[in-house]
């Protein structure tokens, strides 16, 4: 990697934002200059990149002059409106919200599981849902070994995955209760400290919500499969950061528990923690602030043919969002996408 690269990263205040900084410095990013933008209430603040304070900018549509990676995490109705202007101005956007990634011009990108689909990118490149990024980089080397026909997964996602507020209304709430002072509901439809809410964005028509219809669709765009089935329940639950997931699988061909545990201590970003006569499984903090998907509990599904369960465990602000970003600017730095 010869050259550095001019970066942008939009929604630089948010809690993807900071992850997203402090990854550039980590994974040691070819980093000539950083932008740091947000809202025009955080102009002026400053954000830490590489022990060094940057002033933070309003983000408008002039604000990618020179930029070469613009980095959004600010929201799709920001991606909407400036993401045209980056790419404009001749930088590739990885976005991180939802705006673009159903797109047929869009690359949906996991690079463990679709790295070359970054090569036919128009300008965006979209960084999956962060539930789903974490199934596909569990579930791909099954996919590739026997083929998978169906997907139940019912998810257990932490507050971070809503942003800074959702972190401080967890904190706020806790305190509350353990006071039994009031509890101020202001992020959630509920209480989230001490509850659980089966409820993840806007509902749709057929009874499931955004969220749950964004793994469905994303999971086949990601493995270019429309005919993989999938389901879903998205769950809230009190958890600073790390979403976890139970996912059972119904394979093509039969698979044992022990090929599956051979092809996860093989698998690119992946790290099985399988030992339960240990009490060893991946947890929300074991995860937290490490870029691996996390995979254990593999067991057969006795109630099923060909049926598997997992139990698969990453931090969203990590590989569901920063870290696949970085990992997708990598990708465009190593194959000279960029020049
Ligand atoms: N959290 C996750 O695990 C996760 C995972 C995958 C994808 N994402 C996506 O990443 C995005 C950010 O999520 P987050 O969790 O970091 O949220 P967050 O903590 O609420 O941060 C939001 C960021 O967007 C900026 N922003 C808001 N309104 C803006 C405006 N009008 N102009 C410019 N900047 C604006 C905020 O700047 P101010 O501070 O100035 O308001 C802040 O930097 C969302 O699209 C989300 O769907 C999040």
């Amino acid at each position: 990697m010869a050259n550095s690269y001019n970066i942008a990263v939009v929604g630089a205040t948010g809690a993807v934002g900071a992850v997203m900084l402090k990854l550039l410095k980590e994974h040691e990013f070819p980093v000539a200059s950083v932008r740091a933008l947000a809202s025009g209430g955080s102009a002026g603040r400053t954000v830490t990149f590489a022990d060094t304070d940057i002033e933070v900018e309003e983000l408008t549509a002039n604000s990618f002059d020179g930029v070469q990676i613009a980095l959004f995490s600010a929201g799709g109705a920001r991606s909407k409106e400036f993401a045209p202007a980056a790419v404009a101005a001749g930088a590739v956007v990885i976005d991180n919200s939802s705006a673009f990634r159903m797109e047929t011009n869009v690359p949906l990108v996991v690079p463990e599981v679709n790295p070359e689909d970054v090569k036919w990118h128009e300008g965006i490149i979209a960084n999956p849902n962060c539930s789903t990024i974490q199934m596909m980089v569990a579930l791909k080397p099954i996919y590739d070994a026997v083929g998978i026909e169906r997907i139940v997964v019912t998810t257990f996602q932490s507050v971070s995955g809503t942003g800074n507020k959702a972190i401080g209304e967890l904190f706020n709430q806790s305190e509350a209760v353990l006071q039994s002072g009031d509890v101020e509901i202001n992020v959630y439809p509920h209480r989230i400290a001490f509850n659980v809410i089966p409820h993840i964005e806007n509902f749709h028509d057929n009874g499931y919500t955004n969220e749950e219809v964004k793994m469905i669709n994303e999971t086949r765009k990601i493995l270019g499969d429309p005919g993989i089935g999938v389901t879903a329940t998205c769950v809230r639950v009190p958890v600073y950061n790390a979403h976890s997931e139970a996912v059972n699988i119904q394979t093509t061909r039969p698979v044992s528990v022990d090929e599956v545990r051979r092809l996860m201590l093989s698998a690119p970003g992946v790290t099985l923690i399988d030992d339960p006569s240990a009490n060893e499984y991946p947890m929300p903090v074991i995860a937290e602030g490490r870029d691996d998907v996390f995979v254990g509990r593999i067991r057969a599904d006795e109630s099923a043919e060909n049926a598997l369960n997992l139990w698969v465990v990453s931090d969203n602000l990590r590989k569901g969002a920063a870290t696949n970003a970085i990992q997708i600017a990598e990708l465009l730095v190593d194959w000279g996408l960029l020049d």
